[in-house]
């Protein structure tokens, strides 16, 4: 079972990864914990060319592969294999990250992006998606509080967040199946209860 996150930067998502990760630990699922981009060291080496800060200049095709390109070895690697051996893929954004960031917010041709997703992905898609979904008021507030650096895409501004956001809620009325998407304002006991109610109904018995 494959079961990705996904939503703006600072939403608390990786939060609820790792409280969904323990749970199915503690009732002795396989787990397997991926994070986009990343997860293999060809990965993790495109990541850092992607994040720098120093990057400002890229290009948003050159991104928009990248970001493919990275997957691409992860799914190779990484996923593929961990389905095939009957483990609970757990994801930290995937390929709806690239729709979202690059076609809602990079403007790119939402058509050319879901090409280049589907060449990246070899078609393996998550069987669930949460949206963690926030208002973008509220992530300011609490990236104001953590007081973290802003990498490359965080220094994308406002209205670039405000597309992304629109683009995952939009994502997620034209496939109300496998996504579910989170109000993120609420405690994180009960966002942690909605996603397991979720994920047990849908997982395989053990
Ligand atoms: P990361 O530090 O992992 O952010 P987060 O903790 O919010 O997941 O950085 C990943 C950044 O890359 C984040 O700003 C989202 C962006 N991104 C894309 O633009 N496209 C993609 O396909 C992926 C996977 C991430």
């Amino acid at each position: 079972m494959f079961i990705s996150f996904e939503g703006l930067d600072g939403c608390g998502k990786t939060t609820q990864i790792n409280l969904l990760a323990e749970k199915l630990a503690s009732l002795a699922y396989d787990v397997v914990f991926i994070r986009e981009p990343g997860g293999t060291a060809i990965s993790e080496r495109i990541r850092e060319i992607l994040l720098d800060t120093k990057h400002e200049g890229m290009n948003q095709i050159t991104e928009l592969l990248l970001f493919s390109a990275a997957r691409a070895q992860l799914v190779n690697e990484v996923i593929k294999p961990a389905l095939a051996n009957s483990q609970v893929v757990l994801s930290d954004r995937y390929v709806d990250s690239t729709t979202a960031y690059q076609g809602y917010g990079r403007g790119l041709r939402l058509g050319a992006v879901k090409t280049i997703n589907t060449v990246a992905t070899l078609g393996v898609m998550p069987h669930l998606t949460f949206i963690i979904d926030l208002p973008l008021d509220e992530l300011a507030r609490r990236k104001m509080r953590t007081g973290t650096a802003a990498d490359r895409m965080e220094r994308s501004g406002r209205a670039f967040y405000e597309d992304v956001r629109q683009g995952y809620l939009a994502m997620a009325q034209a496939e109300p199946e496998r996504f579910t998407v989170i109000d993120g304002c609420q405690e994180v006991e009960t966002i942690r209860q909605q996603i397991w109610n979720t994920v047990s109904n849908h997982i395989p018995r053990r």
